[in-house]
């Protein structure tokens, strides 16, 4: 007995859960697509490209795999979720309709317009002299963004004119992002904190996952060009439990119960980024997977079996799972390559990772070894450290007295995740 299921992704993200199915007694075996240094200590790494959806349905079938987590939104846009179904495979994460709350930010856009999901406002537009009259017409702040994936980088958050119309330009007429920037979305700027939800869904039942925060900028106090995250954080103590239940009732669910009425029914994990305005939670954007770094810092929480979590997804049978939480604090560290978010250089030796204390979570996503086992930098975002406490001072202490063991030429990190509440 005993499930074989396979991990599509190679990022600290799904470090993070190659690392929590090993610890399941109902795992048979374990497989990732292409995987990385980190996760090969908990399964088998297999060298398909993680877009390549035939190779990868081919694969499940010779496996006799019984279920796939899909980590990253690109194979999800591109229909792996669709594809595995139809060849009657059971898979965790959205079809490629329903992956459109991230893929397309204006059917993300419409769904919470027609369902009253608390927003900001925002006018989409093809042409760029219409975009530009748009926003000069406007006395207000405006944030420029690219209708699809970007990879993180499509968005610009203005603070003035000549900055929105460098942003319309260099989207739809330089065509920095090809197709994604087919279309823009002029927002209004919302100011507030940031704060990621999440939850777990078979398409009808919800089961929300606790709140944490990612922080974006590349340097401390937020300053910098935006990332795919250098540091995440949970609980957020500012939240209160009004408020979460708003987000949860009136945003996560709200969005599904909307999907499945569209038939197109959102199965997996729902991400909603947002930010707590003056007049309320308002979304930022919705994501059709984990974050990452949230995951690494939610997972360390989760005291339910993963696996039966993901089984159950896999049945539609969610509301028989009680999924429980630690109340540790937890503190997430990115320790990134010198010169990211913009180009850098890999190879570099990593050192100090045999001197981490044994209760802290080393998960690796730009990491590479050699055949003596040798570790190398291999990507922007190279490791997540991971410590939990009784509070998120304790946690983040434990956090930074073993990051401070850790070197590699280049190195740099927020010295501030966790402490700019
Ligand atoms: P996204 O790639 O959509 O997550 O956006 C990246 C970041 O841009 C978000 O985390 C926010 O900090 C910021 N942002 C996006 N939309 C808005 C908005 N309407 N108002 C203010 N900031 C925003
Ligand atoms: N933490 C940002 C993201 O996963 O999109």
């Amino acid at each position: 007995m005993g499930i074989n299921v396979l991990i599509v992704g190679s990022g600290g993200r799904e470090h993070a859960i190659a690392w929590k199915l090993a610890q399941s007694s109902k795992l048979k075996k374990l497989w990732a697509i292409p995987g990385n240094t980190g996760i090969d200590n908990y399964a088998e790494t297999v060298d398909i490209q993680e877009t390549d959806i035939d190779t990868i349905c081919k694969f499940v079938e010779d496996k006799a795999i019984d279920l796939t987590i899909i980590g990253p939104e690109i194979p999800l846009a591109a229909g792996i979720t669709d594809m595995l179904t139809y060849q009657g495979f059971r898979v965790v994460g959205p079809t490629k309709a329903a992956a459109q709350l991230e893929t397309s930010k204006s059917f993300a856009k419409k769904i919470m317009r027609e369902n009253n999901i608390p927003t900001a406002h925002s006018e989409t537009f093809t042409d760029a002299t219409l975009a530009k009259e748009y926003v000069n017409q406007l006395d207000s702040l405006v944030v420029i963004k690219a209708d699809g994936l970007a990879a993180g980088k499509g968005v610009t958050v203005c603070d003035n004119l000549e900055e929105a119309e460098t942003a319309i330009k260099k989207i739809l007429i330089e065509k920095a992002y090809g197709d994604a920037g087919k279309k823009i979305l002029v927002e209004e700027r919302m100011f507030g904190r940031e704060t990621s939800a999440h939850a777990f869904t078979d398409g009808i039942n919800v089961k929300h996952m606790p709140f944490s925060c990612d922080h974006k900028p590349v340097y401390d106090n937020n300053l910098g060009p935006n990332t795919g995250g250098m540091g995440v954080y949970s609980p957020p103590t500012w939240l209160t439990e009004e408020i979460k239940k708003d987000i949860e009732q009136n945003i996560t669910e709200r969005a599904i119960k909307s999907m499945a009425q569209n038939e197109t029914p959102y199965t997996g994990i729902l991400y909603p980024g947002l930010m707590l305005t003056e007049t309320g939670p308002r979304v930022v954007e919705f994501n059709a997977r984990f974050g990452d770094p949230e995951t690494e810092v939610l997972l360390p929480k989760l005291e339910t079996d993963l696996l039966e979590i993901f089984d159950a997804i896999g049945d539609k049978r969610l509301s028989e799972v009680k999924v429980e939480w630690n109340d540790n604090a937890s503190v997430g560290v990115i320790l990134a390559s010198g010169g990211y978010p913009d180009s850098y250089e890999i190879g570099k030796p990593i050192h100090g990772l045999e001197n981490i204390d044994s209760n802290v979570q080393i998960f690796m996503s730009g990491v590479m070894s050699d055949d003596n086992d040798n570790l190398y930098t291999a990507g922007g975002r190279v490791l997540c450290v991971v410590a939990s406490g009784t509070s998120i001072d304790e946690a983040r202490e434990l956090a930074y007295s073993n990051v401070n063991r850790i070197s590699f030429e280049g190195m740099h990190y927020r010295t501030d995740i966790g402490s700019v509440l």
